[in-house]
């Protein structure tokens, strides 16, 4: 372990330079992965904005059936043709989603659910031979860093990533906040930096102040969560001053399915993250697709 006597204090992001290995591919720190994983790359981050919307439905792995998700055979087929990525569990995709025309990203660990006082202990619960058959894009991981179930949490994350390494197949890892996890800067660099030097080709985390520095401190893309249900204006806001702070996309999932317009909702954040709409300009989108009145 190094010794942190002596450290230089002051922090330095760098926030006026662009990351410099980015080569020609434009998905951030995969310049030097093979073909297999740029190509399962290129289907989650669209080459032309960079970007991506993914729409995770993962919930029911430990929450059960939320609101919005009671019957995932009615609500998802309605959001597909509307986002770029589905991201949810094998059972959700085999039993109520149609084979689609469309990049998946399957949620691999599991271990923990509602009743639990302590969600943090998880195991890898999918073999990697069933992505494959899946044809997945990418795998995601749930890590709980500064939790009990921290050492189980990157034992997860690393056989998945030894594992998709061995099969090209990009790991996304999932920053998870719950007790002595706290949603600051300082916490969410910790964390994101962590799982991507680990091997994650992705993290998703949470929106925060000082967001730009927490992106310029990961060397991989990452993409927000989009958490409990807001107003769709300030889900949006969220959203816009994420793709400001060098988000490459967002990964939500109530502040989709829980709108009362859904597909209008995904309409309105893929506008902010393919088409630089702002905020304002996603929210008329929103309220003139959803025809709601002023
Ligand atoms: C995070 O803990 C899990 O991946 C969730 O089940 C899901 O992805 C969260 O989506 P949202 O917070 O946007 O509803």
């Amino acid at each position: 372990m190094a010794d942190t006597d002596g450290l230089k204090v002051e922090k330095n992001y760098h926030l006026d330079r662009e990351f410099a290995v980015s080569g020609d591919f434009h998905v951030k720190g995969a310049s030097n992965l093979d073909w297999g994983m740029k190509k399962r790359l290129a289907n989650i981050f669209n080459p032309k904005s960079g970007n991506t919307v993914m729409f995770a439905f993962d919930h029911g792995y430990f929450m059960g059936s939320v609101s919005g998700l009671e019957r995932l055979d009615i609500t998802i087929p309605r959001l597909v043709d509307h986002v770029d990525v589905l991201m949810t569990t094998r059972g959700a995709f085999r039993t109520s989603v149609a084979p689609p025309r469309k990049s998946i990203v399957l949620r691999v660990s599991s271990g923990s659910s509602m009743l639990d006082d302590d969600l943090s202990h998880e195991v890898l619960a999918v073999d990697i031979e069933d992505s494959i058959r899946m044809d997945a894009d990418g795998i995601a991981v749930q890590v709980f860093i500064g939790a009990d179930g921290q050492l189980s949490s990157i034992d997860t994350l690393s056989r998945a990533i030894n594992a998709g390494m061995r099969y090209s197949i990009p790991v996304l890892g999932v920053v998870a906040v719950g007790k002595n996890m706290e949603r600051t800067d300082q916490y969410f660099k910790l964390a994101t930096r962590i799982i991507a030097e680990l091997g994650a080709a992705i993290v998703k985390t949470y929106y925060c102040d000082k967001f730009e520095e927490v992106v310029a401190a990961c060397p991989v893309p990452i993409v927000v969560a989009g958490g409990k249900k807001l107003p769709e204006r300030e889900a949006l806001e969220m959203a816009f001053r994420s793709i400001q702070g060098g988000a490459r996309g967002l990964d939500m999932g109530r502040n989709i399915f829980q709108s009362l317009h859904p597909v209008e909702m995904a309409g309105a954040i893929g506008k902010i993250v393919h088409e630089k709409f702002t905020a304002s300009q996603a929210w008329e989108y929103y309220r003139d697709t959803a025809k709601i009145k002023q």
